[in-house]
């Protein structure tokens, strides 16, 4: 038996996540999405999984780029882990729409309610001295399922969510292209180049020692949490912030938005920004 989980993270509960299934499942492959699918086909897999965080009540768009690319065994056994902080919107049904394409469907599909991450907006909650454990408890669950090979349907999105979903979510769907705009680094950078490593999407270069972002970033949250110094800060000014106002109705999310080196910030217990810096396991 040939066993792979795929996994997208930012801040890490997705990847621990497809560790402690691995773990379960035993000489299972992790691999990052960060990487190229083309080098990691799962063409010879019996066992393929997907694990992601939650973007805008979707799937981040990385990792369906990445899973778009992919081939895979249309006979595997396939399970997806979705890992949002509350709200799980088509996250499940977006992949499951790209396997079909490809012949494949998903066998077993769960959701694991985890700490929400986005530090520009919000400092993290719930307590990751709660949550965490009870992830934990969930991921043992799910992990033992999946070792027998059961089956559970897709989670699908209630017509509620669905319908809000265009109204609410679309006008941050929109800002997705400004998304590293407002980052700023200070003085107390001392170039190290980590922020650049842990960026699942390549968006961090370093200029003259400085980090400069190339404009495809998702705002996951692995640059700011992982730096040493804290040098990584947000700040939405002009343009960006008088868009984001308009299309947002200057929504309490919006009045939040910035500050992200005076918060506090959140990244899984279990992973460390080294971890983060890994295309396999
Ligand atoms: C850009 C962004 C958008 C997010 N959107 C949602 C969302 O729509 N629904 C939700 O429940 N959580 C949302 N979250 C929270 C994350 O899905 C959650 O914290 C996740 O567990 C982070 O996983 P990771 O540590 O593997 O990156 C969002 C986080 C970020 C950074
Ligand atoms: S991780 Fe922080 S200190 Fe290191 S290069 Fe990036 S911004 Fe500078
Ligand atoms: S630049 Fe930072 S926030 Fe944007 S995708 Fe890269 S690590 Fe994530």
């Amino acid at each position: 038996m040939k066993a792979r989980i795929y996994f997208f993270t930012g801040t890490g509960n997705s990847m621990r996540a497809a560790r402690v299934i691995a773990g379960a499942l035993k000489d299972t492959e992790i691999i990052s999405m960060r990487g190229n699918p083309e080098e990691y086909p799962a063409t010879d897999c019996d066992v393929v999984g997907f694990v992601y965080p939650v973007y805008h009540w979707t799937m981040p768009a990385p990792a369906a780029a990445f899973v778009e690319k992919l081939e895979i065994n249309p006979k595997a056994y396939v399970f997806v882990v979705a890992m949002p902080s509350f709200i799980c919107g088509i996250a499940c049904e977006r992949l499951a729409e790209i396997l079909a394409k490809k012949g494949a469907e998903i066998s077993y599909g769960s959701i694991v309610h985890s700490v929400a991450n986005y530090a520009i907006v919000y400092p993290p909650f719930p307590s990751a001295r709660l949550r965490v454990p009870a992830t934990e408890r969930k991921l043992k669950r799910i992990a033992a399922d999946i070792c027998r090979r059961k089956e559970r349907a897709c989670p699908r999105a209630s017509t509620f969510i669905r319908r809000r979903r265009d109204q609410v979510m679309t006008p941050y769907i929109e800002l997705q292209k400004y998304a590293d705009n407002p980052f700023t680094v200070s003085e107390k950078c001392v170039s190290c180049g980590l922020c650049s490593r842990v960026c699942p999407c390549h968006n961090i270069v370093l200029e003259n020692g400085r980090p400069v972002f190339q404009h495809h970033c998702v705002n996951c949250m692995a640059c700011v949490v992982s730096c040493p110094k804290r040098a990584i800060g947000y700040e939405i000014k002009g343009e960006d912030r008088t868009l984001l106002e308009a299309s947002s109705r200057k929504t309490p999310l919006v009045r939040l938005m910035g500050l992200p080196e005076k918060r506090k910030l959140y990244m899984n217990p279990y992973i460390t920004a080294k971890d983060l810096t890994k295309e396999k396991e």
